[in-house]
This record gives C-alpha cells, structure tokens and sequence, in this order.
C-alpha cells in the first residue's frame, strides 16, 4: 500500500473528533493533574472506584463526533497517569478492574464502527507511575516494566478490537524534556514497536510522537501545514491548558474560529483534530455541543469544498503576518476548482488578486447561483460583482470558482507594476 493509498480516506475526511476522557476527569483540572500536583501514585489509584461514566457515553461521543461531520475520532485509550480504558494483561489499574468495571474502549470502537466513523487510539508511551520513567538509570526494573507494559499494551490495542486505522502515540518524550526525538525513539524502541503495529495493522496510519517520523505530524493548537509528511493539527475547544476535563473552563472558541481553524487545514492540505474533554459521567458539556453542532451544521452545506481538497495556494487569510493578505478568507482546492471560504464578507463586490488560472465561472456553493465576473489576464486580479451586501451565511459563505486549470498564485516580476506609475500624475 502507497502512502497515498493509505491516507486516501483521512485526506477525504479532513475533519475528526478528539475525546480526552479517563481518571483524571473527575477531578476537573485536566488531564496532567496528577503530575502538576504531584499527586502519589497510591493515592491517585484511589479515585479508580469511583470511576462510574454513565451508561452509553461513548455511544455518545460517537453521535456528537457525527452531527459535527467528522468522520474520525481519536479516544485516549490510557493518558500519562496509567489508567487503561480497556482491559489489559499488563496492568490492574483499568476501568475494567475498579468502579465501573467496563470495557470503555470496546464500547466506543462498537458504537463509531455502527456508525460508519472511523477509529482512533491515543496511548501514551509515559506512565507517571513508573520512576524508571523519570530515572532510568536509577531505576533499570522499572524501566524495563514500563517497556513490557508498552509493548504489551500497544500489541493489545492492536489485537483485540479488529480495524484500528489511526495510532496516536503520545508522552514519547524524555523526563527533561531536552533530549533528542532520535534518543527518545531509541528508549522507546520505536522502530520495533511500530514494526510490531504495521504487522498487526497494515494499514493503520501513525503519528510521529513515539520520537520516529511515521505517516503524519501532530502539532498542538495550532495550524500548521507539515513538511514532509501530511499534518494533522489538534486543538481544544477551551482554553488550551487542559485536553480533559477543565471545570471552570471560561475561553470557549467560537464555532466561526473553529471553522476557521478547519479550513486553514484544508487550506494547508492537513486535517482538523477538534478535542472535547467529556465531564466525570462521560456526558458532554452543552458549550461544546453547541459549538459542534454550528460547525456540523456548515459542514454539511460546504462540504464539497473540504473534504478530500488539496492545498491551495492563492491568497487567502491562512497565514497571518504574510505581507500578500487577503482579509476575507481563505481559499480550498479541488482539481481546477477553488472555493474561497469568506468569513468576513466584503459586502456586494469581492476581489481577490494573484490569479494564474483564467476563471470561467463564479457560484455560490450552497445555492448554485452564478455572480458576474472579470479577470484580467495580466495581473490575476478576479472582481465579483452582484454579491448579496450582507454576508449570507454569519459563518462563513463559500465562493466556488472553477478555473480553466489548476489555480495557482501568479508571480509578480515587478512587485511595483499594480501602482502603474506611467500614469500617475506625481511622476
Ligand atoms: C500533549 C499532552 C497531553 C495531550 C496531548 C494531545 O502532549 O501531554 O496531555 O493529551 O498532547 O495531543
């Protein structure tokens, strides 16, 4: 299988459902409690009993993820405090021993397989409890068991719930936090690991945080496009602090930056990973229902102008600061179609610069109306005209422009031609 061959659906999707759930969300302080409070081991196990997600959670996740248009999602399977949602040979502090004495990932792989959403895990590779962890050298045994708990862990994951087709690894980092990602993947013997994964699930797609470049990168809250490989940028809904649950959490992101954020990926030829951090009963705080829902809502209008898009280089809003800015919003691509995603509407005329491609028609994505045109050949400057004054959809209005070839940004030879000082009057 090609590289291309296995991104091929993740391309299509753009758009997936990060759910950060586990011990530390009955505490609501996030998910590095136990470390930023240096909470003990024996006394964080404690909170396992009483770990009692309501029935069907996951089940709703799933439905929340799907009224959003994702089409993946990515559940943390055991987060840097070790607790497992799973069942697991390798360590009794599950969710399947204490409190509720269930399966959490099994429930979930169910409900997003019965709902057609493809399947993500996150492990962490780092388990707090563990001061080999943090000591290596002080504590070799410890290491060692942390290693056979890892690899058995990952081997489990990858065994015992058919299909995976996304391998988040998390936490591959060092204690200091200074070294090297080739010395980070030497102590996690990621080259075997992964070898080991590949062989269980051929087709899986893996990130790069285990310190080796697999199949995509994973920046943190922010949009970026990748270097070599294809990015996929995750984010919290909140503040950025906390991935799990945040009690008082009082910076919700807008559903407009969301979109933003969303078709910036796309823009970039990445994909959006949205995390929600379900509260202590695994039921989901209405501030992110509401956004999901406005962002699920656009998604199923606009669509066609996301999923599966390749990046696009014309001018749009995507990279704050470049001098070539164009303040309404920024452009997605498929084939010789671009779709100019405006979130700030420019009132009836709308004019974007830098064109190569002549263009042969401008519509409206979602209703199919056609607005007149001009595009001038020298310059790559599109002026459209008849637009409605006020912006048709708050969101955001698609603009679909099919050119006559791929559209590209145009050179500009002479930086100074646009001013055409041959006719200004000063010189
Ligand atoms: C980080 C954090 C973590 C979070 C994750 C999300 O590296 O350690 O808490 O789960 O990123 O990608």
């Amino acid at each position: 299988m090609t590289y291309e061959e296995k991104l091929k659906w993740f391309n299509e999707a753009r758009f997936g459902i990060y759910v950060h759930f586990g011990l530390y969300s009955l505490l609501g302080r996030g998910e590095w409690v136990m470390y930023s409070e240096r909470i003990p081991a024996k006394e964080y196990a404690k909170l396992a009993d009483s770990f009692y997600p309501k029935s069907g959670c996951a089940k709703e996740w799933v439905e929340i993820a799907k009224a959003a248009g994702a089409k993946y999602m990515v559940l943390t399977t055991r987060h840097h405090d070790g607790f497992c949602l799973f069942d697991s040979k390798y360590s009794d502090f599950t969710s399947v021993n204490h409190g509720c004495k269930r399966d959490i990932i099994r429930e979930y792989v169910e409900a997003a397989r019965e709902a057609g959403m493809k399947v993500g895990f996150y492990y962490s590779l780092l388990d707090w409890r563990f001061p080999g962890y943090f000591e290596p050298e002080k504590y070799p045994e410890s290491k060692d068991a942390l290693l056979k708990q890892v690899f058995g862990q990952v081997r489990e994951l990858m065994t015992n719930y058919g299909q995976i087709d996304v391998l988040e690894y998390d936490g591959g980092w060092d204690s200091s936090g200074l070294k090297p990602r080739s010395e980070c993947a030497e102590f996690w013997h990621a080259a075997e690991l992964n070898t080991m994964v590949r062989e269980l699930q051929p087709q899986i797609i893996i990130n790069d945080r285990s310190g080796k470049d697999e199949d995509i990168e994973t920046p943190e809250q922010v949009v970026i496009g990748g270097k070599e490989r294809m990015t996929e940028s995750c984010m919290c809904i909140g503040d950025s602090c906390g991935w799990g649950y945040v009690r008082f959490n009082p910076n919700w992101k807008s559903a407009e930056q969301l979109l933003q954020h969303l078709v910036q990926a796309a823009q970039l030829g990445g994909n959006y990973l949205l995390n929600i951090g379900p509260c202590p009963d695994g039921s989901v705080r209405n501030e992110e229902i509401e956004r999901l829902l406005q962002v699920g809502k656009w998604l199923g209008e606009n669509e066609e102008a996301i999923r599966n898009s390749s990046s696009c280089d014309l001018i749009g809003a995507a990279q704050p600061g470049f001098l070539d800015l164009n303040l309404h919003g920024p452009w997605t691509r498929k084939g010789n179609v671009g779709y100019w995603c405006i979130f700030r509407w420019p009132g009836s005329v709308a004019t974007a610069i830098r064109i190569a491609a002549p263009v042969k028609k401008v519509t409206m994505l979602v209703t199919g109306k056609e607005y007149p045109f001009t595009w001038d050949e020298k310059n790559g400057k599109l002026v459209i005209s008849g637009l409605p004054a006020l912006p048709p959809d708050p969101l955001a209005t698609v603009l679909k422009v099919e050119f006559d070839g791929i559209p590209r940004r145009m050179a500009e030879d002479d930086l100074a031609a646009w001013i055409d000082y041959k006719h200004h009057q000063q010189l």
